[in-house]
Order: structure tokens, then sequence, then C-alpha cells
């Protein structure tokens, strides 16, 4: 089947379009008003952009609370959605006002962030401190505003909880990535197997690239 998705779903129910870009890591975003109230919430439009230096993205649909928040104070932190940690995540989507936390809301247990005053998830396997880059609205292919706004931070402060160390590695099997697919599906984390890209004789004096 072939369709146009700016005219219809092709026949289809529902747009396949989230399900066609799958599996999505979740960026569960942290961060404090301006007024100090904590908040949390899970965002799919979420992923590295580059290293060194570690830069991350998110998106939102509309100009939502943890949008705000960070133009308002620069600063928000990444947790790691692990298998223990989907209810909570979960609980942390409801629609609330600027006033009230969800870390209060999901019954979830702060810690402090090192480098930014936004708050983390004390369960999450991981987190990552970021200082905000960019905040832009995302334009369509003919410059339309699309109402979608893109934050870019740099990771200033890594945090893993040493439990998922495993000979000098973070332990992807262990922590149980939860992944973000179209519809309501969700996907654990499946087969790991490791990859070495091919190098070439005439590339050896190229530099090599990373990812
Ligand atoms: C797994 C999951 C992924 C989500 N991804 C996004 C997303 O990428 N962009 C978005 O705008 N909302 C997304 N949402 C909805 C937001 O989490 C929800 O609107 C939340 O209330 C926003 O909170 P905030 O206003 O405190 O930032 C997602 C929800 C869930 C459960």
């Amino acid at each position: 089947m072939f369709f146009d998705p700016r005219q219809d779903n092709g026949g289809l129910p529902h747009s396949p379009f989230k399900a066609l870009v799958a599996p999505r890591p979740i960026g569960w975003i942290s961060t404090r008003s301006a007024e100090g109230v904590a908040n949390l919430a899970p965002y799919s439009f979420f992923n590295a952009v580059a290293s060194r230096p570690d830069m991350v993205m998110f998106s939102s649909a509309g100009w939502k609370d943890s949008v705000e928040n960070i133009r308002a104070t620069g600063e928000f932190a990444c947790n790691y959605v692990g298998r223990d940690m989907i209810a909570g995540m979960n609980a942390s989507s409801a629609e609330v006002g600027p006033q009230v936390s969800e870390f209060d809301l999901a019954g979830l247990e702060m810690a402090e962030c090192r480098m930014i005053a936004a708050p983390r998830v004390k369960a999450a396997p991981a987190a990552l401190e970021c200082r905000v880059a960019k905040i832009f609205e995302i334009e369509d292919a003919d410059g339309n505003a699309s109402g979608h706004f893109m934050v870019i931070g740099q990771v200033v402060g890594i945090h893993i909880d040493d439990a998922y160390i495993r000979n000098g590695r973070f332990d992807a099997a262990a922590a149980g990535p939860v992944t973000r697919l179209g519809y309501m599906d969700y996907g654990h984390l499946g087969e790991m197997f490791e990859l070495f890209r091919p190098r070439l004789p005439e590339s050896a004096d190229k530099p090599a690239h990373q990812g």
C-alpha cells in the first residue's frame, strides 16, 4: 500500500507513523518550575542527537509544562525508564496543572541532581542532567509552524545506579529499557548482539567515526 499521510491514513483506522518509527526510547523529563514546583513527564519523541558534546532532544506537542520550566530555568533531567518504572512513568503522564508535582501524583521519590536544580527520579537506573541549548518550534516542509516544540539539551552530568554497572559497562539487559511503539504498544529490549563496522584497508588513514 501507499498513501500520503497529509491526506488520510490510507484506509487504516489509525496512523501507522509512530509504529513505523519504533521502538523509541522514553525520555522521562524532570524539571522545576520558576516557582520551584517539581515536574515529571514522559516524552517518546526523545533521543540522543550527538555525542561529545553529549546532546539529547525531545519534542512537545504544544507548549507543555516541561518546556515552560526549561525555558524558565534552562535545566532538565532525563530519567531512564527501566522495567520497574512502568507504572510510575505512566502515572506521571497525567495532564495536570503546573502547580501539581507528578512526583507526588505518581508516588515517586525525588533525588537531588548535582549540576542542576531540577530533581531526578531516585529509583531510575540512570539519569542525564542537562542544560538547555535550544528551544524552537518545528516548521513543516513548507515553513509552516507545526505547534510542536523541540528542546535540545547538553548532558552535563550522568547518574548511574552502580547496580547496573557490569564489567565497566551499563548493563541495559538488567535495567530493561521500556520503549514506545505505535498505538498503545510498548516494548521491552529484545535479544542483544554485537556487530563491528567494516574497516576497509583504504579507510585506514581516515578518521574512525563513531556510531
Ligand atoms: C510513553 C509516553 C510518551 C509520551 N510522549 C510524548 C511526546 O513525545 N510529546 C508530547 O508532547 N507528549 C508526550 N506524552 C504525553 C505527555 O507525557 C503528557 O502530555 C504530560 O502531561 C506532559 O506533562 P508536562 O505538561 O508536565 O510537560 C507521552 C506520554 C506517554 C505516556
